[in-house]
C-alpha cells in the first residue's frame, strides 16, 4: 500500500522536494539542522511527502535523511535513489526508522540520455527501471518511479516504461521535465495520452509532475499536467531547484485554491503559513526573496501608485486577487513613495496623528513628492518629519498675516 491516501480523485498530494532537489542547487545547500527546521516547518505547513534528500549521495546526505525521517512526525519521507541496488539499500537504511517512508527511484529514459549517460538501448533501460522498482518492492511498501528528462523521452517508449514499472509495483509515475522544455499545451497532451494508457489500466496508481523552470514555464506545466490528469506536484519552497529552479510550491498551491473555478481540486497546504515557511528557507539559505516574488515576495500585497492604493482603499479586491492574510501577511501594506496621491498621505499622516487640511495638506503634500523623489520610500519617521516641517512653515506664515 502506498504511504499517502490517494482515494480522493480531487486530492492533489504535495510532494515538496526542497531539500532534496531544492538543496542541490549551488547556494540552497543544508546540513542536518537547517534541514530538521525546514522539514518541522514543511510538516506544518501540511506537504503529504517531504523528499528528505539522496542517501546514496554522500555520507552526510545519508544521515540528513535518517535524521529528519526519524525526528519530524507527520508527512511521509522519501529518498532519491538511482536504480540501483546499492542505491536503494542506502536509502532503505537511511529511511529505517519511520515506517511511512517512500522510496523514489529516477532513471534517464530519452534517447540523449540513453545514449550519452549510459550508452544503453531502450530495451536495455527499460529492464534496469523494472529490475530495480521490483527489487525496492522487496523493502518498501511505496515506490515511485521517475522517467527522468520524460519530455524529450518518445511517448511511446515513456509508456511502455510507465507501464512496465506499474507492472511491477510503481504506484507513483513521475513525468519529469528535467530540463524545463515543455509548454502547457504539451505538457497536457502528454500526460492526458498517459493517463489512457497507462493510469486508466493500473487503478491505484497516479501520475506525478515535476517541472524545471528554464523557460520560466514551470508552474504553468504544472498546472496544465494537473488538468491532464496528474494527482501529485513536486514542488520546492520559492522554486528552488536545479539551474533556474523547480515548480514553486506557493504558487502552484494558491493557483489551484485562488481559480477552484478552473481546477476544482485540493490539497491539504495550510496556506496562512507560506510566507513564514519562505522566510524560513530564505533565513537558513542566507538567499533573499525577491521582492517581486509571486505569492511571499514583500510586494505581493504592497501598493504605492495613488491610483492603485485608492481603489485598494475602497475595495481591496480592486488591485488583490487573494487575501494577504491566505497566504500569512498580517495585511495589505500600502507604501509611500513617488507615485503615492494625496489621499493615501493624508490618510497615513492622520493614523499617525496629525488630521491635515487645505493649505497645510497641500504643503505636507508638496514636501512629500519633493523628499520621495530624493529618497523613494516614505516611511513613518520621514512623513513625520516633512509634517513637522510644513507645519512650522504654515504657523510662521500665519503669525506672520496676523502681525501685518
Ligand atoms: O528533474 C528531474 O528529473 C529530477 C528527477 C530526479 C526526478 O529531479
Ligand atoms: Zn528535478
Amino acid at each position: 500500500m502506498p504511504s499517502v491516501d490517494q482515494r480522493d480523485p480531487n486530492r492533489v498530494i504535495v510532494f515538496d522536494t526542497t531539500l532534496r532537489d531544492g538543496e542541490q542547487a549551488p547556494g540552497f545547500s543544508m546540513g542536518v539542522e537547517q534541514k530538521l527546521k525546514m522539514a518541522r516547518a514543511l510538516a506544518g505547513l501540511g506537504v503529504d511527502i517531504i523528499e528528505a534528500g539522496f542517501a546514496a549521495a554522500s555520507p552526510g546526505d545519508e544521515e540528513a535523511v535518517r535524521v529528519v525521517s526519524g525526528e519530524v512526525e507527520g508527512p511521509v519521507f522519501c529518498s532519491l535513489s538511482r536504480a540501483t541496488e546499492s542505491d536503494i539499500m542506502a536509502a532503505h537504511r537511511a529511511l529505517s526508522h519511520n515506517r511511512r517512508r517512500r522510496l523514489h527511484i529516477f532513471l534517464g529514459t530519452s534517447p540523449i540520455h540513453r545514449r550519452a549517460k549510459f550508452n544503453m538501448t531502450a530495451d536495455e533501460v527499460l529492464a534496469q527501471a523494472v529490475n530495480a522498482v521490483a527489487f525496492a518492492r522487496t523493502m518498501f511498501d511505496d515506490v515511485e518511479f521517475s522517467a527522468e528528462d520524460a519530455i524529450r523521452t518518445e511517448p511511446e517508449f515513456l509508456g511502455d516504461v510507465l507501464e512496465a514499472v506499474a507492472n511491477a509495483g510503481a504506484q507513483t509515475l513521475n513525468v519529469p521535465d528535467t530540463v524545463g522544455y515543455s509548454t502547457p499545451a504539451e505538457i497536457y497532451e502528454l500526460f492526458a495520452h498517459l493517463k489512457r494508457r497507462v493510469i486508466d489500466n493500473h487503478p491505484g496508481t497516479i501520475l506525478s509532475t515535476h517541472c524545471h523552470d528554464d523557460l520560466g514555464m514551470a508552474v504553468a506545466n504544472t498546472l496544465s499536467a494537473v488538468k491532464a490528469g496528474a494527482r501529485q506536484v513536486e514542488v520546492a519552497i520559492n522554486g528552488i531547484g536545479e539551474r533556474a529552479g523547480n515548480c514553486a510550491l506557493e504558487e502552484v498551491v494558491m493557483a489551484l485554491r485562488a481559480r477552484a473555478d478552473q481546477f476544482g481540486l485540493t490539497t491539504g497546504i495550510d496556506t496562512t503559513k507560506l510566507v513564514g515557511v519562505s522566510r524560513l528557507l530564505s533565513q537558513v539559505t542566507e538567499t533573499p526573496v525577491p521582492r517581486n516574488k509571486a505569492i511571499v515576495g514583500i510586494n505581493a500585497f504592497a501598493h504605492e501608485a495613488g491610483i492603485h492604493q485608492h481603489g485598494v482603499l475602497a475595495d481591496a479586491r480592486t488591485y488583490e486577487i487573494m487575501r494577504p492574510q491566505d497566504v500569512g501577511f498580517d495585511g495589505t501594506s500600502f507604501v509611500l513613495g513617488k507615485h503615492s496621491g494625496r489621499h493615501a498621505v493624508s490618510k497615513r499622516a492622520s493614523v499617525l496623528g496629525h488630521d491635515l487640511t487645505g493649505n497645510l495638506l497641500s504643503a505636507v503634500f508638496a514636501g512629500f513628492k519633493r523628499r520621495a523623489d530624493e529618497i523613494g520610500e516614505i516611511d513613518d519617521a520621514e512623513l513625520l518629519a516633512i509634517i513637522r516641517s510644513a507645519t512650522s512653515d504654515h504657523n510662521e506664515l500665519r503669525g506672520a498675516h496676523a502681525a501685518v
